[in-house]
């Protein structure tokens, strides 16, 4: 039993969907600041507004020296000037943040998000007895048709929500819990503010202003739809499996599982 500061309100489902935010008189800042081009798959580019030290870069905090875990991210002084007003917005929580990034993703299809499902790692080198680590998702971009999916169990579309992110959708997900990618069928880029926030009394009042509530209908899909999904996702899982196997590279873990890609290239 891990030991962490949870809020209960995650209890059931993982996940809350906050009031929407306006954000009709808000600059497009998202399109001002500056993205990198890291462990790029071609179809994500992130921009970072904090993060673990302060540089122009997106990677974990456990991956620097001195590593770190999800907590305590510095300001990107560049991108911070770029976009005071979602700078702003994450910090309105007066939760501890650790990475702010805004992501940047490219149209794609229902089985290709079903492949990328993956959970974060946003607890690793958090000391137990400290506030657990979840992320916020605020929708940039108006995408109706999109939505955020998550899954209790990887491989059981009946533990699926399908939560709908039209423009300022705010939602704050266990991450390290729920299996998570979108599914964005439009035409354009849909961007998306996400901030590692810890749990606690902040974190907790903030959610309880905003009216949170851990229940959303999901947008309807007809079981034909989801079984199609799956075959793509096993399809490109297959091919993913030969492709590492040909290269003397061992697809599964030790406990039998396969391996997914790194989370950030199939990030939300
Ligand atoms: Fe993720």
């Amino acid at each position: 039993m891990s030991d962490y500061i949870k809020l209960p309100i995650f209890d059931k489902t993982g996940y809350v969907v906050l009031d929407s935010y306006d954000q009709s008189q808000d600059p497009q800042e998202w399109l001002d600041i500056e993205y990198v081009d890291w462990k790029s798959s071609g179809d994500t580019r992130f921009a970072p507004l904090a993060s673990a030290y302060g540089d122009l870069e997106c990677d974990g905090f456990w991956n620097h020296d001195p590593a770190k875990t999800d907590k305590d991210g510095m300001w990107v002084p560049k991108n911070v000037e770029l976009a005071p007003k979602l700078v702003e917005r994450a910090k309105e929580a007066g939760a501890n943040i650790g990475r702010c990034r805004v992501i940047e993703l490219q149209p794609n299809t229902y089985g290709e998000a079903i492949y990328n499902l993956h959970r974060d790692d946003n607890n690793r080198l958090n000391p137990e007895g400290t506030g657990w680590i979840v992320r916020a998702f605020f929708n940039l971009t108006d995408d109706p048709d999109s939505v955020m999916i998550l899954r209790e169990d990887k491989d059981d579309p009946a533990t699926e929500t399908r939560v709908p992110l039209g423009v300022g959708t705010q939602a704050v997900i266990d991450t390290q819990r729920l299996w998570h990618a979108v599914w964005h069928p439009g035409d354009k880029p849909r961007y998306c503010l996400i901030t590692s926030y810890t749990s606690g009394p902040e974190l907790d009042e903030y959610l309880t202003a905003k009216n949170a509530v851990d229940f959303v209908e999901s947008m309807p899909m007809t079981d034909e739809e989801i079984a199609a999904g799956e075959a793509v996702a096993q399809g490109k899982r297959d091919a993913r499996e030969a492709a590492l196997r040909a290269r003397g590279e061992d697809p599964r873990f030790g406990d039998g599982s396969l391996k997914v890609m790194e989370e950030e290239m199939s990030e939300a």
